[in-house]
């Protein structure tokens, strides 16, 4: 089905082009999974009104099928079509969308073909991402994209299309390349279905930001790791395939560590020397993808990181990361 792109004879990524991206449109009109890159993290895409093509992200992840998956809009008149908006909702998502928030909202559309996507849940989740390749996708498509991040799961979060590759291989029909994401976490999860608004998920719009617009302060869940409301709150969702200490301060480190830094706690790696928590979201992902693929340190220690803007989403996945049932 697909030609003439470079590297097709190593892998299925494909470059970024005009053409490719028709391709990745045709796929998943067709059905099939198009791994792509949004501002947080690559996604594994499928048409939400294809319950084969969305029943198979979730053998492809090897994902429970409980777990509800977050539906990628390009415009508007998508969310019409599968939410019920209310003006609090309408007003945030025209402020911040396109960005790095998703929000939990009411089910409009009882398309039996969507219920695979919400768990059969009478709720479901939307986020318009702030990538071009993203949009274009989804446009060309002409349909809604159920995306979760396009890893294993419960493996780390890929940032770029060779973390994709590394992870799911040639199970996903193409994988299309736009380089690393620029926030490198997952979006802020919003729940705006109660009186009280509530972060599910800490992600790549800060909590600070949505407060500062709301007028108001916003919960953040920690989940029940028994019973998750969203599912990826459970606790050990990000997990490095070696042992991970967290809030270790340089001087602690242990010889048998490789130690990722943060500001003046310097290390083999470091998420941020300034001290930016911007940055340091950004490289999060890539610096745990290369400690947990390097040979000589058999674990991983992580050094503080505040626990403000960005810093909550960071906290949040290094804390799972470093759970050990
Ligand atoms: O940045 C992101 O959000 C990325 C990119 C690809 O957009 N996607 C992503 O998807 O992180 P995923 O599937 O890895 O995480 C989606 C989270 C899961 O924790 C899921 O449990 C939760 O959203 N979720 C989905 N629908 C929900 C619902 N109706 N109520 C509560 N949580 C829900
Ligand atoms: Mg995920």
């Amino acid at each position: 089905m697909l030609q003439g792109i470079y590297y097709k004879s190593m892998t299925n990524i494909y470059p970024y082009t005009s053409k490719s991206l028709s391709e990745a449109a045709q796929i998943i009109k067709d059905g099939g999974l198009v791994a792509f890159p949004t501002e947080t993290v690559y996604g594994l895409g499928a048409n939400v009104f294809n319950s084969k093509a969305v029943a198979n992200i979730f053998a492809v992840k090897g994902r429970p099928t409980f777990n509800p998956l977050i539906s990628h809009i390009a415009d508007f008149a998508m969310l019409d079509e599968l939410a019920i908006t209310d003006e609090r909702m309408l007003a945030l998502a025209h402020h911040f969308w396109p960005g790095p928030l998703t929000f939990v909202v009411k089910r409009k559309n009882f398309d039996p073909a969507l219920d695979l996507v919400c768990a059969g849940l009478q709720t479901m989740t939307v986020r318009m991402p702030n990538h071009p390749i993203a949009l274009e996708l989804i446009r060309h498509s002409g349909v809604p994209i159920a995306a979760p991040s396009a890893n294993r799961s419960q493996s780390i979060s890929p940032t770029t299309a060779r973390h994709v590759y590394d992870s799911l291989g040639t199970k996903v029909d193409m994988i299309l390349d736009g380089g690393s994401c620029m926030v490198g976490v997952e979006s802020t999860i919003l729940d705006l279905t109660t009186n009280q608004a509530v972060i599910l998920r800490a992600g790549g719009l800060a909590k600070e930001e949505l407060e500062s617009f709301l007028g108001e302060k916003i919960l953040v869940s920690h989940g029940n790791p028994d019973q998750p409301s969203s599912p990826g709150q459970l606790l050990k969702h990000y997990a490095p395939k070696i042992p991970m200490r967290i809030n270790v301060l340089a001087q602690d480190r242990r010889d048998d560590e490789f130690y990722i830094g943060f500001g003046n706690q310097d290390g083999n790696l470091n998420l941020s020397k300034s001290g930016n928590l911007v940055e340091a979201a950004a490289n999060l992902f890539a610096f745990m993808h290369l400690a947990e693929e390097q040979s000589q340190y058999p674990a991983i220690a992580m050094a503080p990181i505040p626990d403000i803007g960005l810093g909550l989403a960071i906290n949040d996945r290094i804390r799972r990361a470093s759970y050990r049932k």
